[in-house]
């Protein structure tokens, strides 16, 4: 079993007029946390209050940093990155959060394609990829981040107080594979001082079975409700769901997802399997999360299952083993209306996301579909 840190208990937080959708993280796998998400729309109504990165030293550093980052977070082949080979994953990766805090980063100032823009929750997404939990976990890169291009980058999982998480080592590449063991156990800053970066806060606890997750939801959102929302309103409220679990629990939390009016489900965190290839890298045989290309096919099978029980009633955000655009445009049609990707963006870099944006964009054309929306859930309509 995965070893946890101590978890979640319970957070109040509140959520300032940027852009954000508050998750409860549940059910296995990676498990409890918090996260936030900011996007990028075309036409971005209000200015995030986000604190003003430095800047300073920029064009000097970019150049040295620009490129490792580009080489990918945990990459470690010679040809890749030759700094990275020497680094274990969870140093590498705090580089490269360091450096996209301080934009030493790729900026993609090519616009989205317009087949790309997505509306969701009243909300402008000016493409559907977005980076998910994890990667940022205490809010310290989102402009950087967004800036490579993302549609949206979600923050966390963040505890209610300041935590170290598992011992380390506690992420383990398995390179051949294109996948990640990881077992972090909540490291975090802690919600104050996540908070203080964002002006932003809300809530939740671990939890387990269809009444747990009922009065939990109830309380989120009756805690949502009560608070003063900017123009765009109170952020949505999503859930997201390992991939490990039962028919028996989908169907619990499609019905509570669909009785509540829960606002959306985010498919899937890690897994605790071990699906093939991964299996045979002795690698494997490490405790914790495994994310990344093996997971694909099982989390898209949770996808399409829960886009079925919900009969596409509520937003479905697609995530686990996306590496390209081919990728992304599966978990479309297998129901999502937006995905998210950590693992191939970590190996591969920045310079994944404008060309996975290209791909994706090909697909729909390809198929001809004149926009995102006409394409959800198109394998099982
Ligand atoms: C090192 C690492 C840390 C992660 N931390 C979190 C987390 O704090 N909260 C969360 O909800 N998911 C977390 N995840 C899971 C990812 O957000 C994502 O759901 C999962 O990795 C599957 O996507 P992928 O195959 O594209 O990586 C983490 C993943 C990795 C690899």
């Amino acid at each position: 079993m995965m070893q946890h840190a101590r978890q979640p208990s319970k957070i109040t937080l509140r959520l300032g007029d940027i852009g954000f959708f508050a998750k409860i993280g549940a059910f296995g796998g990676g498990g409890g946390g918090l996260g936030a998400v900011r996007y990028s729309s075309s036409v971005p109504k209000i200015r995030p209050k986000i604190p003003q990165l430095p800047k300073n030293g920029r064009i000097f550093t970019a150049a040295f940093l620009g490129i490792v980052i580009s080489g990918g977070a945990y990459a470690t082949t010679k040809l890749v990155n030759p700094f990275f080979a020497y680094l274990d994953a969870e140093t590498a990766h705090h580089l490269a959060v360091a450096a996209a805090a301080r934009g030493w980063v790729p900026r993609e100032k090519r616009p989205d394609p317009s087949i790309l823009g997505m509306d969701v929750w009243g909300r402008r997404f000016s493409n559907p990829i977005g980076l998910s939990a994890g990667f940022d976990k205490n809010a310290e890169a989102v402009e950087g981040l967004l800036g490579m291009g993302f549609g949206f980058v979600e923050i966390g999982s963040v505890t209610p107080a300041p935590q170290d998480g598992n011992p380390k080592p506690r992420i383990f590449r398995l390179r051949e594979e294109g996948a990640i063991i990881n077992r972090c156990g909540f490291n975090s800053e802690g919600i104050v001082a996540v908070a203080k970066r964002l002006g932003a806060q809300h809530g939740l606890r671990k939890l387990q079975g269809r009444k747990q997750l009922q009065d939990l939801v109830k309380k989120v959102q009756a805690a949502r409700d009560e608070m003063q929302w900017g123009e765009e309103g109170p952020p949505p409220l999503l859930v997201k769901i390992a991939p490990d679990l039962s028919k028996l629990d989908l169907e619990d939390i499609a019905a509570v997802a669909l009785t509540l009016r829960l606002d959306g489900l985010i498919i899937t965190n890690t897994t605790i399997a071990r699906p093939d290839p991964a299996s045979k890298n002795p690698v494997s045989e490490e405790t914790g999360g495994l994310s990344g290309k093996p997971l694909f096919n099982l989390s898209t099978n949770v996808l399409k299952d829960m886009y079925l029980l919900t009969r596409g009633k509520i937003p479905l955000i697609g995530c686990g083993g996306i590496s390209n655009g081919e990728d992304a445009y599966k978990k479309i049609r297998a129901g999502a209306s937006l995905v998210q990707l950590y693992t191939a963006f970590a190996y591969e870099g920045p310079a994944l996301i404008p060309k996975m944006k290209v791909e994706l964009a090909e697909c729909l054309e390809r198929d001809g579909f004149k926009s995102i929306a006409e394409a959800i859930g198109a394998d099982y309509r």
